[in-house]
């Protein structure tokens, strides 16, 4: 995924650019650019790595002296041809007129850049986007029509597009068009932008004009014009900007992650009281047309942590419906065979809703007619157009890559959809259900006070830190947990963290262990934690530090324990999810790591 940002008005161009590129941040950061159409040519300025770095070129290269009124830039995760500054964007034509930048993937580019070169077209990186730029700069020489040649180029495009374009001989325009990939336009007064999404508009613009896919905007400084791709002119509504500065903003905390580890407790309790009643679980803004009575299969398909979301849900769901629920990772998901029908219910889980794997296994999921819904944080996304069911997350914009609020708010909505489904299929008394209640609403609490000892977790990541390897393990309800407390440790300070179902461990990884692979057990109540204990034995004789988290400590072996308040052991993954987004925070810190923008890493994987 990256991020897009157009600019025209009155403003300093290059300052509205960057603005909006650091608010896009946390989509991509391999490298960066923007391009400036002043009265005499198009300047374009790249730097690979951060944006820091193209703030560095453009004051070495006194871009801010351009006397341009428009602009647009870029910030990349590197899909085709590595972070170079070759492959940035924006990119440029051979006659030096004409400039685009884009997100998303151009499946047919091999055949085209053939094609073009044959033409005598000169390439100068690996990228995709290349192949596009000069597709509209042939169309451009046959029509002399910016608009036009991008209408008589599209067609012969295939993949997934959000481009900005612009053209030096058209210097009152910049053209903006997309298919399946998020476009906004920011309609201001006398200044317009165009955006990949909303944080770059935050405190710029109220007002704004979502593009739906096969869309083009002609975007002036006084006027938005939005027409199809065959030119007619579509009347869009202009929305409200529903997001606040705070998004953007760390509020004090050193990072995003921990502000939205810590904001877990309110968005829980937000999510409670707009669902869960006394007798009944309430749709509030979710939609669901879901007949669950002619149900006969539920299939979840997610990727990372919405994955490890949905294999809770799993546990829970099998438990409370006494029905099975199948779980993919949709990357696999498109690859097998899928006994799918119209008695089929495939749920996509994705925080983004961007996330090109699990919107490709929704597309398969309608061709065999399954009935589809959808759990999202991004009711703008483009996951929602392949679902009749759409379940919101609420829980905020997410800025940091790792997933935490927006894992908590998926867990949240698989147990309130656990309890509506447990009532529509008369599965639950009303005594469990005071008693589900209960549990649920005090949760938030629970979760302040694992928030509360935060200086004890930071002093076991301080040791954890020292560790190259790590094994997370856990029986029941929280195996899914460990595979998450994994996921965060990897992505974010870079240790190899791999998860085990604790029972699993005598089977082969535990040859791993030695005093320089720490181990992590996860307990829950009931049967699972005298068996888990023994597993944590096992570990101590072979010299690993085992570390506990859950419940009350509850043996002299541990070398580290992090204690959590008691709570029902179907209810715990809400719980002990808390600890180990924690753990890796300040382990992490302790690295000194990139923890908003961990490498390799965006906020949405955007290709298969
Ligand atoms: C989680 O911390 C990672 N950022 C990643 O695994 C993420 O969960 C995955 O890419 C799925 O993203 P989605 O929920 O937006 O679909």
């Amino acid at each position: 995924m990256c991020g897009i940002v157009g600019y025209i008005g009155n403003n300093a161009v290059a300052d509205e650019l960057l603005n909006g590129l650091k608010n896009l941040e946390y989509r991509g950061y391999d490298s960066a650019g923007i391009a400036l159409n002043d009265n005499k040519k198009i300047a374009v300025f790249k730097a690979s790595g951060k944006l820091a770095n193209l703030k560095a070129v453009l004051h070495e290269k006194n871009a801010k002296n351009c006397s341009s009124f428009m602009g647009i830039g870029h910030i990349r995760w590197a899909t085709h041809g590595a972070p170079t500054i070759e492959n940035a964007h924006p990119h440029l034509s051979n006659d030096g007129n004409l400039v685009l930048v884009h997100n998303g993937i151009i499946e047919n580019y091999k055949e085209l850049r053939q094609k073009l070169q044959n033409h005598g077209v000169l390439f100068h990186s690996q990228t995709d986007t290349e192949a596009a730029v000069h597709l509209f700069a042939e169309e451009y020489k046959k029509c002399g029509s910016l608009e036009k040649a991008v209408r008589n180029a599209l067609p012969q495009l295939k993949g997934a597009f959000a481009f900005v374009i612009m053209h030096h001989a058209e210097p009152d325009k910049i053209i903006a068009v997309r298919k399946n990939a998020p476009l906004i336009i920011g309609c201001g007064k006398g200044e317009n932008y165009v955006v990949s999404d909303i944080p770059a508009l935050l405190g710029k613009v109220s007002r704004i004009i979502h593009l739906n896919d096969d869309e083009m905007a002609v975007v002036k400084k006084d006027e938005v014009i939005v027409k199809d791709i065959n030119g007619q002119i579509i009347q869009k509504e202009l929305e409200k900007v529903d997001m606040v500065a705070d998004v953007i903003s760390k509020n004090g905390y050193a990072h995003f992650m921990l502000k939205e580890i810590c904001e877990q407790p309110s968005i829980l309790r937000k999510v409670m009281q707009a669902h869960v009643q006394k007798q009944k679980i309430c749709l509030d803004d979710a939609k669901i047309v879901v007949d669950f009575a002619q149900v006969q299969k539920i299939v979840i398909v997610a990727c990372g942590t919405s994955l490890h979301a949905a294999m809770v849900a799993k546990k829970v769901w099998e438990e409370w419906l006494q029905f099975p629920v199948q779980i993919e990772a949709a990357s696999e998901f498109i690859y097998q065979t899928n006994l799918l029908d119209e008695h089929s219910l495939v749920i996509g889980v994705s925080q983004s809703g961007e996330t090109a794997d699990t919107i490709t296994a929704l597309k398969l999921a309608q061709k065999y007619k399954a009935q589809i819904m959808v759990l999202t944080n991004r009711i703008d996304s483009s996951i929602v157009r392949y679902a009749s069911s759409v379940v919101p997350l609420n829980a905020g914009v997410e800025i940091s890559v790792a997933a935490t609020k927006s894992y908590m708010a998926q867990l949240a909505a698989f147990y309130w959809l656990g309890l509506l489904m447990a009532q529509k299929l008369n599965k639950i008394s009303h005594d469990d259900w005071q008693q589900k209640l209960q549990s649920l609403i005090q949760l938030p609490e629970k979760i302040e006070e694992v928030l509360s000892h935060q200086d004890n977790i930071n002093l076991i990541a301080q040791k954890l830190a020292d560790y190259p390897a790590v094994v997370f393990m856990a029986r029941g309800f929280n195996l899914p947990t460990a595979y998450e407390a994994a996921l965060k440790l990897k992505e974010i300070s870079y240790i190899n963290a791999n998860a085990y179902p604790a029972g699993e461990l005598k089977h082969g990884p535990i040859a791993l262990l030695d005093e320089n692979m720490p181990v992590l057990a996860l307990f829950e109540k009931g049967e699972t934690a005298p068996k888990l204990l023994s597993n944590c034995e096992e570990a101590k004789a072979r010299h690993a530090p085992v570390i506990g988290i859950g419940g009350a400590k509850c043996s002299d072996i541990f070398d580290a324990y992090i204690e959590t308040p008691e709570i029902e052991a179907c209810f715990s993954p809400l719980l002990l999810c808390v600890p180990v987004q924690l753990l890796a925070y300040f382990t992490a810190k302790a690295l000194n790591c990139e923890i908003d923008q961990p490498r390799n890493l965006a906020k949405s994987v955007t290709v298969e």
